[in-house]
């Protein structure tokens, strides 16, 4: 059986959503792939043995999801590692998804798999939300938020640390997106860690948490009005707010300068944990953003959302 999700990028929201304010993100036409099948002897992942080092999410979802039947894996993927588009969490969803479904003989329920993942990923960085696994399962447009959106059905709940999110749908009006990956890679584990303890220490970081929470709100009725003029503002300003996090790094700032230099930008930020990976451009003019990233040294990619979350076939 075979089973795949997408990657995801987060319009915004990052970081904050850890400590319990709503995000906004999308699924990415980019896919991790898992076959997995029965098998005699032990367990090995594309014909090499399990290792803590390279697998260490696959051998947590193992531990969590299911028993010591060995298994045959095989994994591919188009999504660039350790770049904020969310590879770890599709690996988790794909793999999750694979174990429950070899497990039932059945497609497992969404929201298990979300869940699952989740407590995949969260066991195996030591923190996160549950924000890259609940949209790399779901695919689409989803928010986290505390509260229930006005007029919408959650498609599920789900709780970490005393705190529940609602994981809700939201349609997008048509965006043009270029990601700009910087190629410096971070382990979000490390990168959330770090600006834990920045919250624990300092209270203007903790204020900025806040205020990303609000920019979000904002953002999401921006995007529901299709007002992109002050979608991208809030960008900018999500941008400001993370770098007081102390996740903009000099080479994430050289791309977003890049970006605003560029015909047609509305607005731009880091996606993901930052500290490294990749910057997202909001723009009317896709072609003179990807130029422009591609000068500035950047892997430039035009994004699209994708409707398409985890998918299992027998
Ligand atoms: C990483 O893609 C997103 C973070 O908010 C961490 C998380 O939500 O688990 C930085």
């Amino acid at each position: 059986m075979a089973t795949s999700a997408p990657g995801k990028v987060i319009l915004f929201g990052e970081h904050a959503v850890v400590y319990g304010e709503p995000s906004l993100s999308f699924a990415l036409d980019l896919r991790f792939q898992v076959e997995a099948e029965l098998t005699s002897g032990t367990t090995r992942v594309n014909g090499e043995p399990l290792d803590e080092r390279h697998h260490a999410y696959l051998i947590q979802a193992l531990r969590l999801h299911w028993g010591d039947a060995p298994l045959d894996l095989r994994t591919r993927t188009t999504l660039p590692s350790a770049s904020g588009v969310g590879s770890s969490a599709a690996l988790s969803v794909a793999m999750v998804g694979a174990l429950l479904a070899l497990k039932a003989g059945a497609n497992p329920a969404p929201e298990v798999v979300a869940r699952g993942a989740f407590e995949t990923e969260r066991s195996t960085q030591g923190a996160a939300s549950p924000n890259d696994t609940s949209v790399c399962t779901a695919g689409g447009a989803v928010t986290l938020a505390r509260t229930r959106l006005d007029g919408t059905q959650p498609l599920w709940e789900i709780t970490s640390e005393e705190r529940t999110w609602f994981v809700q749908r939201i349609p997008l009006p048509k965006l043009n997106l270029v990601l700009g990956n910087s190629g410096v890679r971070a382990r979000t584990g490390d990168v959330v860690a770090r600006v834990r303890e920045a919250v624990q220490k300092r209270a203007f970081v903790r204020r900025a948490i806040t205020e990303i929470g609000e920019v979000t709100r904002e953002g999401i009725e921006a995007l529901r009005r299709a007002d992109l003029r002050r979608v991208g503002e809030l960008m900018d300003h999500n941008e400001d707010l993370l770098r007081r996090l102390g996740v903009e790094t000099p080479p994430l700032r050289r791309l977003l300068d890049a970006a605003h230099a560029a015909p047609g930008t509305l607005g731009a930020k880091l996606t993901g944990k930052g500290a490294g990976g990749s910057i997202l451009v909001l723009t009317d003019r896709p072609s003179d953003a990807v130029a422009a990233l591609e000068r500035a040294g950047a892997k430039p990619l035009v994004v699209v959302p994708t409707p398409r979350g985890l998918e299992v076939s027998f």
